[in-house]
């Protein structure tokens, strides 16, 4: 069992919303999993532009950190994403990576999939990100465990009283991989997003070529 945790914040080894990611990390690997952790402030990744390129052949215009990150992400049975709440929002080194991945979510890739997130914010919204990044991840066919957000409001010790929580959710988003856990209401969703999302790669199959292809090859399509 392979679990990775994606940390947006620029602060490196002093974000808070790092200390959330490694609890849930650590909660994980207490129930078996091989945890790896990446800080996306430390990648070269580029603005999507929105060309297309991928849809038709799989592979991006920009030869930067994001393959690879891709290929970590589709190598993981677990997926936990964390960001601060940056004027409402995930910041931008969290977003730039989301942006890149909609070939992802065309294709369904993360199927199968278990993912969770977490969120910091200096005043309020830290849920909201977190539950974001759940759609999000939720969007590529993920199935989403729970989220914790910490809304730090002055108090020095407001990430630590969650630290248990994000702990415990580690242990939550393992459980779900070792018990190929379903949750109905989101299988429903699920199904819905592949059959729309197969639907509108046939109607682009002639220049979605790469994308036709993986649909086929999952046998989905004839
Ligand atoms: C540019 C910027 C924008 C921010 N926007 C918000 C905001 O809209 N709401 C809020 O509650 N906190 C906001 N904050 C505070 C951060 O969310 C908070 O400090 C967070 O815990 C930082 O996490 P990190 O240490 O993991 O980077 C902002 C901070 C910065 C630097």
């Amino acid at each position: 069992m392979n679990i990775i945790g994606l940390n947006g914040s620029p602060h490196g080894k002093f974000s808070q919303t790092l200390r959330l990611v490694m609890k849930v990390l650590e909660g994980a690997q207490d129930s078996g999993a091989d945890i790896e952790y990446i800080d996306l402030s430390e990648l070269d990744i580029n603005f999507c532009r929105g060309c297309g390129v991928c849809y038709a052949n799989g592979k991006c215009i920009y030869e930067d950190d994001y393959p690879e990150l891709l290929e970590k992400m589709l190598y993981a049975d677990g997926i936990v994403i964390g960001s601060p709440n940056y004027i409402n929002n995930v910041t931008a080194q969290t977003k730039v990576v989301l942006d890149r991945m909609a070939d992802v979510i065309h294709c369904q890739m993360f199927s199968g999939k278990y993912g969770c997130s977490v969120s910091t914010a200096g005043g309020s919204g830290a849920e909201e990100i977190a539950n974001y990044l759940n759609r999000a991840l939720h969007q590529m066919g993920a199935s989403t465990v729970g989220l914790v957000g910490v809304n730090i409001l002055g108090d020095p010790c407001a990430v630590t009283k969650k630290e248990k929580d994000a702990s415990k959710l580690g242990t939550l988003l393992a459980d779900a991989i070792i018990n190929c856990e379903v949750y109905p209401d989101q299988e429903k969703l699920h199904r819905e997003r592949a059959e729309y999302m197969k639907n509108l790669v046939l109607v682009n199959k002639d220049h979605w070529t790469h994308e036709y292809e993986f649909w086929k090859k999952s046998g989905d399509i004839n």
